[in-house]
């Protein structure tokens, strides 16, 4: 990218209080309070975050069931999406392939365990899945089988930030899209808005209430010329403590 357009970014970054620096990392703010000082790591293993149905689940259905169990029924059993899978009502069983909250009542989990009730493991004529796999849906059933994480599982896992902050866009440089992430400490009206180095107003990305937690808000300026651009996060708490207003640079680059 052209050298000129990194230094304005560089120096606006060095102007930045050091606080506001690039700190807010996406797996969340989890220093301070919390279930036995346990801080939520990256790595796959240990992390204590709810399942997530569509990349963690539906993806495993894709690559190693739904070739069978397509829309065919397969033994009462359709695994292409959430809803197939909900709906699905095992013939050798003969109910419901998931029992939500209750993995080991649940046709489904059973089927993919080395010793099913009835018939084979599952995928049937191939490799069985790995234990981590195995897990993963476990998991997913006894969290309630739900389409997305639960916003309440979430709270409880996710300590809640204990800052109202902006965070750096990722990627930076974008070209077009980046994600633009803030925390809030408590619920608040918030108003994320663009503009350009002359700070005129181009658009406006968030405008209403949030509750207290992690956001991202993403942002596409395909329409824009490369060049230098702010972003301002304004927020008023609801519970009446005063408000902040932050504003970071981003760089597009095309
Ligand atoms: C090669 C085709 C094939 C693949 C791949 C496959 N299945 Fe099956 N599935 C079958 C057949 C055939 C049956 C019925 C006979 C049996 O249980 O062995 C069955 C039965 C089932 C049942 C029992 C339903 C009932 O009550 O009758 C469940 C649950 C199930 N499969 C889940 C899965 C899951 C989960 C996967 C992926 C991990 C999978 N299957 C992959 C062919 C397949």
């Amino acid at each position: 990218m052209p050298i000129l357009l990194l230094m304005p970014i560089l120096l606006l970054q060095s102007l930045l209080p050091a606080s506001a620096g690039a700190q807010v990392t996406r797996a969340g703010q989890v220093k301070g309070q919390g279930q036995s000082g346990q801080v939520q790591s990256t790595h796959p293993q240990s992390d204590p975050s709810p399942i997530d149905y569509e990349t963690q689940v539906q993806t495993i259905l894709n690559q190693r069931c739904a070739g069978c169990h397509n829309n065919n029924g397969l033994s009462g059993v359709r695994l292409i999406n959430y809803n197939a899978v909900m709906a699905s009502q095992g013939s050798q069983y003969g109910r419901l392939i998931i029992e939500p909250g209750e993995p080991d009542q649940s046709p489904l989990y059973d089927k993919i365990n080395p010793n099913p009730d009835k018939g084979n493991q599952m995928p049937s004529a191939s490799n069985p899945l790995t234990a981590e796999q195995i897990e993963t849906i476990r998991q997913w059933i006894d969290e309630g089988a739900l389409p997305e994480p639960s916003p309440t599982s979430i709270a409880t896992q996710q300590e809640l930030p204990n800052r109202t902050q902006l965070g750096q866009n990722f990627p930076n440089p974008f070209n077009p899209a980046t994600v633009i992430p803030f925390s809030l400490q408590s619920t608040a009206r918030v108003q994320l808005a663009i503009f350009d180095i002359h700070g005129r107003h181009l658009q406006t990305l968030e405008a209403g209430t949030k509750p207290a937690g992690q956001h991202e808000t993403p942002l596409t300026m395909a329409q824009y010329p490369s060049g230098l651009y702010l972003y301002r996060l304004d927020v008023q708490p609801l519970d009446g403590s005063t408000g902040t207003q932050q504003t970071r640079p981003m760089i597009l680059v095309k």
